[in-house]
């Protein structure tokens, strides 16, 4: 079961306006088309761990459960602070969690969702008691600041949650994880690994994540759609058994035709992409700590959490809280 959860951003906002003097865009735009109208950007001293420290920080106070006692820290991002080791060692570092194991994974937007199936598995199979789950993300990095496509889309933060035994009433009552790498080349950053090692990307400028958008979009509608469909049909449950749905919030067209396929009005959906953008990993941890915290989660609620990412990668979890 989810024990607390935490959310940390950086203190720089980019509005659409802003956006408006640094590409051919406008705010018009890009609202009718996504729904944002600012984003967190991180500014040079930040680091993705620093970002995942604070939110994973926020977690366990919320938790009440001491740094010690986290015996594994599971990260999910695909802008670490570096390519190895892994940034949930940092962010072990940084807590002080002496006692776990700690490792990234990269599944993108759908990085939580992975991340709390994973940690709900080593508990259950009694090689874990307590999971930190951390989703975080400095999209800003490997942003083409000069590709209007992409660059209005994204923003920086990071979402956490400490998970723990079920007391038999709240926990995660199912988890699903789909992933298709035929069509990983839609959605990636192509330069910087072995393939294309960095000073060949830098020079072709790979350095930069790479995006389809229309397929991305027509994809994502189709996967988070089955995700959720998929996860509710196998616990015999439908949308009216569902508080409150919390889909990956990248993009208000694609949260309004995932809410329709399983029959939800918008007022059962957690929306936050206006003031966050699309923080991938990040997106749904962020949504869940601000709905416990505004009253839109309570004790005994049961919640859809579905996400969609480059891989592609998607998922859903149904959880009680
Ligand atoms: N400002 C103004 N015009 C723009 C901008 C911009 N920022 N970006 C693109 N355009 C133009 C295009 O050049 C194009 O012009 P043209 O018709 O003269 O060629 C026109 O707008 C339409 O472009 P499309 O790409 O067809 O626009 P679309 O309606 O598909 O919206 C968007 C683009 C928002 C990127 C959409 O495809 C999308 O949301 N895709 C999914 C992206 C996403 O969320 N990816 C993240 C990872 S996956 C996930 O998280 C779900």
């Amino acid at each position: 079961m989810i024990l607390g959860t935490g959310r940390a951003v950086p203190k720089r906002v980019l509005t659409n306006f802003d956006l408006e003097k640094m590409v051919d865009t406008t705010d018009e735009w890009i609202r009718e088309r996504t729904g944002i109208e600012r984003r967190y950007i991180a500014d040079e001293k930040d680091t993705t761990s620093g970002l995942c420290a604070e939110a994973g920080r926020a977690a366990l106070q919320a938790a009440q459960i001491p740094a010690e006692k986290i015996d594994a820290i599971v990260l999910a991002t695909v802008t670490g602070d570096v390519t190895f080791p892994s940034t949930a060692c940092y962010v072990q570092e940084i807590l002080g969690a002496e006692n776990a194991a700690a490792f990234d994974i990269a599944a993108a937007c759908t990085g939580f969702i992975y991340g709390l199936s994973l940690a709900d598995s080593l508990i259950a199979s009694g090689k874990a008691q307590h999971v930190l789950v951390i989703g975080g993300e400095m999209l800003s990095r490997i942003t083409d600041w000069t590709d209007r496509a992409t660059c209005v889309l994204f923003g920086d933060a990071a979402g956490a949650a400490v998970l723990g035994p079920s007391d038999g009433k709240r926990g995660l009552i199912d988890t699903f994880m789909k992933s298709d790498g035929r069509l990983a080349h839609l959605l990636c950053m192509p330069g910087g690994g072995t393939k294309v090692p960095a000073d060949v990307a830098l020079a072709e400028r790979l350095m930069f994540l790479k995006m389809e958008g229309r397929e991305v979009f027509k994809h994502a509608v189709t996967a988070m759609g089955d995700a959720a469909e998929h996860i509710l049909a196998k616990n015999n449950l439908t949308g009216d058994d569902i508080h409150l749905l919390i889909p990956h919030q990248a993009n208000m067209r694609i949260i309004n035709a995932t809410a329709k396929r399983v029959g939800m009005p918008l007022e059962k959906v957690y929306v936050n992409v206006q003031d966050y953008g699309n923080t991938s990993a990040a997106s749904i941890p962020i949504a869940i700590d601000e709905a416990l915290e505004n009253g839109r989660l309570k004790s005994g609620d049961r919640c859809l959490l579905v996400a969609f990412g480059g891989g592609f990668t998607w998922g859903s979890v149904i959880v009680q809280f």
